[in-house]
């Protein structure tokens, strides 16, 4: 049985994935690279693999020491920390908030498993700190997501067994590390972009244990 959830961050508790998507189209401008569909290719991607897709679109991947790719991906990311600077609780997505609640209320396991250093900051300005506490820290991974450690490590924090969890992403890389760690994926957004996913939602306000459950008989 179902005992824990494993949460995406960015674009699944809150709407900080269009942040990223405009400091990275910030950055890729500034190289010259036309990049289509930037915002949905970051999504899920560490910070230097997300640098690494974006220089390599531009054929610019062998132009940048180590030092100045750390240098570009400092700047990207200055900029996104200004840009959630004015964050607050009203930035919860629709429903997530009664969602956690739920959860909390039925004694669920609840798990954080963000690609983001940012992620602990975030948590603090939209006041969930209190509700993930337990948190994969990004920076003890090995490979990110698509690979499934991040989500293997959630469980790992609620003493429970993949099977036992549900994963939840707004990324493709995220639902393809949720089934390879074996856990039940729950897609929210497009279905043609997460068409890998157990279980599809288009919007955060649809997702809520009763839906769940039905998706899962
Ligand atoms: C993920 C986002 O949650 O975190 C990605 O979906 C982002 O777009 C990644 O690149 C890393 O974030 P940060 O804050 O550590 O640069
Ligand atoms: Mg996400």
């Amino acid at each position: 049985a179902i005992k824990g959830f494993v949460f995406d961050l960015d674009g699944v508790v809150t709407d900080t994935s269009r942040y990223h998507a405009k400091a990275w189209g910030q950055l890729a401008d500034k190289l010259g690279v036309n990049y289509p569909n930037l915002g949905d290719a970051v999504k899920g991607i560490s910070r230097m693999d997300a640098l690494e897709m974006i220089l390599k679109k531009g054929g610019l991947e062998n132009n940048y020491s180590a030092a100045e790719k750390e240098k570009l991906a400092t700047e990207k990311n200055d900029n996104y920390v200004q840009l959630i600077q004015h964050m607050t609780p009203n930035d919860i997505l629709p429903g997530m908030a009664a969602f956690l609640k739920e959860l909390q209320a039925n004694d669920y396991g609840i798990a954080l498993a963000s690609a983001s250093k940012n992620a602990p900051t975030i948590l603090d300005k939209i006041g969930l700190k209190d509700v993930f506490t337990k948190i994969v820290d990004p920076a003890t991974l090995s490979h990110g997501k698509p690979d499934p450690e991040i989500f293997v490590k959630g469980a790992q924090l609620l003493d429970l067994k993949p099977e036992q969890c549900i994963g939840l992403e707004d990324a493709a890389a995220g639902i393809t590390a949720i089934n390879a760690a074996n856990e039940v994926s729950v897609g929210i957004g497009s279905k043609d972009l997460l068409h890998e996913a157990d279980i599809n939602f288009a919007d955060t306000e649809d997702v809520t244990l009763a839906n769940i459950k039905a998706a899962m008989q």
